[in-house]
């Protein structure tokens, strides 16, 4: 939408400008010359490396290699685009755009951002002054009862809601906003009565603002003692998708954070609007909170635009290992993307080891900020979290339920890019509390293609490749033996019987040359072939050692898992085996065949052979 603005009112806007004090907004500058220096609010840095030309409007990270004007600045700094930058700073600096050749519409819809931005800061205001009011009262007697006082208030700007139906609906409009907007925005909805009804009333106001200090949204708690009429309201409420407040984007106290974040280089993610004042009142400044969603990409993108560490603050219950699970690999993908840019820096995720039912902001209320901050040194890596998980949720009373949680929990260790770490906790958190050798560890991890240390003999990064989702950790493009091929194509009969393809049918025992697939596949073929239940494979099986392996393959975890095509390819590729092996065979019995005194079975020989080089040919070109 770049060149809508008028081109001049662009320049003139730039020139007028003062970059130094829209940076200093961000990052503090001190004199060097006739130039500023600061620490870079881009990336983390601990000697200044940024530079400030106030003179020639520009700035660039020498450290970091970001640069540009003011523009550029307000883009990279709050995720804005052109546009918006240009709005943003002409509302600070009270310069009026002009739109040119736009229609009505057109031009509402590119001044919005400005227009939604400026109502937000008029109802955070309005709330505001209400918190501070008489009728205020309740809130404030509530935040006191939970140890927030002035402070929080100010530095939160937190506010109240009359419990009414439209009060702040009349003073917008009142004071000239359009209806719609308000609607538009989630401040209020339509009645049936072709008026207002405010979204927020009878609760303590949180809004949210952006990285750049815009306020986008808002959370509103209830408050004990209120009466709401006659319905039971959910203890949360907050703004609905609007075009300025996306969820899945949208971090609580990541404006209040930002200081905190650049000096640490690392955030704490937590999951309420209390969690956040309760830390940034013990003076832990670098916390924001996700507002009522699980913690996914689009936050981790925000995030790495100011740390490289996140520890994640979850319940230990199965909800949280849930988020900790998702967290784990969208942070491992934006992370991936990151390091195609500029950041040569990990993406770490960690969690904070709480109590079932306990959040951070209990335990910096009950047991203090040296104690949190004890636990944030302590928190380990996200993966060593979930390998426990892994054994936690494991039944690990039967043989069976050990050895699938054996397996899920080498996996995990997988991901741990350390090597180090993976063989120490191949040992003290799998080993030792499976009750199994260390050696038993690492032969598992071997054949489900993990790496448990570098003096394995093969490349490192299994981690990194799994990560990755390419390579999976799968370290030669040479065909793997046959007994290996053979039992993944019956762990697909066994488990996917409807992603074999065609060719399946015309395999016959012969072709599974390994003595121990070969009486897998006797037992599916006497139980009535692929697609039958398991246990009439199993009642199939001639005895206790085919049932048992018949069970191992049908309960096998395929790493890199099984798909349709990958099925199909390698139930092709053990067909186009079978077909050489047979080729060679007839060969053979070409040889032996004299062509003139028994011309009809040599002719019958190299039809047979002709037409089998055929199919494999065909297969081949299938498999290509
Ligand atoms: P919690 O129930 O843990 O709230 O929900 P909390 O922040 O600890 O609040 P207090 O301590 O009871 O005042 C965590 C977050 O989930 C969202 C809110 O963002 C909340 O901060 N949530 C919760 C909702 O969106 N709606 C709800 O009804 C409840
Ligand atoms: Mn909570």
């Amino acid at each position: 939408m770049a060149g809508r603005i008028r081109k001049d009112d662009i320049e003139a806007l730039k020139q007028r400008a003062d970059i130094a004090s829209v940076i200093a907004d961000h990052t503090d500058l001190k004199k060097a010359g006739t130039r500023l220096k600061g620490l870079c609010p881009f990336h983390t840095e601990k000697t200044p490396s940024f530079t400030v030309d106030p003179v020639k409007g520009y700035y660039h990270c020498f450290g970091c290699g970001e640069g540009g004007d003011v523009y550029s600045f307000l883009m990279g700094v709050g995720g804005l685009d052109f546009t918006e930058a240009v709005e943003q700073l002409a509302r600070r600096t009270g310069f009026e755009l002009h739109y040119e050749d736009l229609s009505p519409g057109q031009r509402r819809a590119l001044g919005e951002r400005s227009r939604f931005v400026e109502i937000n800061q008029r109802a955070l205001d309005f709330f505001h002054e209400r918190l501070l009011s008489d009728e205020g009262e309740v809130a404030r007697t509530y935040l006191r009862d939970r140890g927030f006082g002035r402070e929080e208030a100010e530095a939160f700007s937190l506010g109240y809601a009359p419990n009414d139906w439209e009060r702040l609906s009349r003073a917008l409009v009142s004071e000239g906003y359009d209806r719609r907007d308000l609607v538009r925005i989630g401040l209020a909805v339509d009645n049936k009565r072709g008026g207002l009804r405010d979204r927020f009333r009878g609760r303590l106001i949180f809004p949210v603002l952006d990285a750049s200090g815009d306020p986008i949204g808002f959370g509103g708690r209830v408050l004990p003692g209120l009466d709401y009429g006659d319905f039971d309201p959910p203890k949360y409420y907050n703004s609905p998708e609007t075009p300025l407040y996306r969820k899945q984007k949208v971090l609580y106290g990541i404006a209040e954070s930002r200081a905190g974040m650049a000096s640490t280089g690392e955030v704490l993610v937590c999951e309420g609007y209390t969690d956040v004042l309760a830390l940034h009142q013990s003076g832990i400044t670098n916390a924001v909170a996700t507002c009522g969603t699980a913690v996914g990409a689009e936050h981790f993108r925000v995030l790495a635009r100011y740390v490289n560490r996140v520890v994640l603050a979850f319940d230990a219950d199965e909800a949280g290992v849930k988020a900790a699970e998702r967290a784990a690999t969208e942070a491992a993908a934006v992370d991936d993307e990151a390091r195609t840019g500029s950041s040569s820096e990990r993406f770490q995720v960690r969690v904070l080891g709480l109590e079932e039912g306990s959040d951070p902001a209990d335990l910096v209320q009950r047991d203090g900020p040296v104690a949190l901050r004890e636990a944030l040194t302590a928190a380990e890596p996200v993966t060593g979290f979930l390998v426990d998980a892994e054994l936690d949720r494991a039944d690990l009373s039967s043989d069976e339920g050990r050895a699938t949680a054996l397996r899920a929990a080498v996996r995990r260790l997988g991901d741990e890019p350390d090597p180090e770490l993976r063989r120490v906790w191949a040992r003290t958190r799998i080993a030792d509390r499976l009750g199994v050798s260390t050696q038993w560890v690492a032969r598992t991890a071997q054949r489900v293609g993990v790496t448990l240390d570098r003096e394995d003999g093969v490349a490192a990064g299994v981690g990194l490749a799994r990560r990755g989702g390419g390579q999976r950790g799968r370290l030669t493009a040479t065909p793997p033996p046959e007994a290996a091929l053979q039992r993944r194509v019956l762990r697909v009969a066994l488990q996917e019987p409807d992603w074999l393809p065609e060719e399946w049918w015309e395999l016959t025992g012969d072709d599974f040359t390994h003595p121990r697939a070969r009486s897998i596949h006797d037992a599916l073929t006497a139980a009535g072939g692929a697609g039958v239940p398991l246990e009439e494979v199993l009642a199939a099986a001639p005895d206790d050692d085919v049932r048992a392996l018949v069970r191992a393959v049908a309960l096998e975890v395929a790493d890199p898992p099984d798909t349709p095509e990958s099925a199909a390819g390698e139930v092709r590729a053990l067909r186009e085996r079978a077909l050489v092996a047979r080729v060679a065979e007839l060969d053979e019995r070409v040889r032996t065949v004299n062509a003139s005194t028994d011309p009809e079975a040599f002719r019958a020989l190299n039809a047979e052979r002709f037409e089998l080089e055929q199919q494999r040919r065909a297969l081949r070109t299938a498999r290509d």
